[in-house]
């Protein structure tokens, strides 16, 4: 059997994106082990899922460094002390300098609530996503894992997984949908990625 991928999971919240591929990672069968949670949100609710699983997890604040460069340097090394063959990004609330996604270049995921290439980009998080959906009037909307390349949502993607827009949904109703489908679609992805590797 070859050796499973070794994944860290990078989270700034509560982390239940997290959670789903840690709960799938331990499936003994599954092509994949978590082996670092990160956060830089001190106290962030993702550490606790970690605990509760048994992934060790480590923080940096990124207010304690005096810019991106520095922080992502600081990250940097601590993920080569987990040697992670690829990093996902669950609700990580920054944008990688080009350095650190070069450093990581083809190998890390990320999973966005909406499908792209539609709804991406500088500020289409959270729920601006659903709202920019309901007010374009789609009928489906879902979510997308995808690489992640120096741009803002532009990297290639890798799975999606569509839900519908119903009659007089509100942002939360649509929003907590298309949760419901990124906890099936992020594990999904890793394990064909990882399979096919
Ligand atoms: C998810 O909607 C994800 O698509 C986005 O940030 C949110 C994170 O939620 N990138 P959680 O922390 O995984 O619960």
């Amino acid at each position: 059997m070859t050796p499973r991928k070794r994944i860290a999971i990078l989270a700034s919240g509560g982390g239940s994106n997290a959670e789903a591929l840690m709960k799938a990672m331990q499936a003994p069968d599954f092509p994949a082990e978590a082996v670092l949670v990160f956060s830089n949100v001190p106290g962030a609710g993702v550490l606790q899922k970690a605990a509760a699983y048994g992934v060790t997890a480590k923080v940096l604040h990124h207010k304690a460094y005096p810019d991106r460069e520095a922080f992502d340097q600081a990250v940097l090394a601590v993920l080569a002390g987990a040697r992670p063959d690829y990093l996902c990004l669950a609700g990580y609330l920054r944008i990688l300098t080009p350095g650190f996604v070069r450093a990581y270049a083809g190998r890390i995921l990320n999973i966005h609530p909406a499908l792209l290439p539609k709804f991406g980009g500088p500020g289409m998080h959270g729920h601006h996503v659903h709202e920019a959906v309901l007010a374009a009037g789609e009928r489906e909307s879902g979510a997308t894992v995808h690489f992640v390349d120096e741009g803002v949502d532009s990297g290639p993607i890798v799975l999606q997984q569509r839900v519908p827009v119903l009659e007089g949904d509100t942002v939360e109703h649509l929003a907590a949908r298309v949760l419901e489908a990124e906890h099936l679609a992020y594990p999904r992805a890793l394990e064909v990625l990882c399979k096919n590797l």
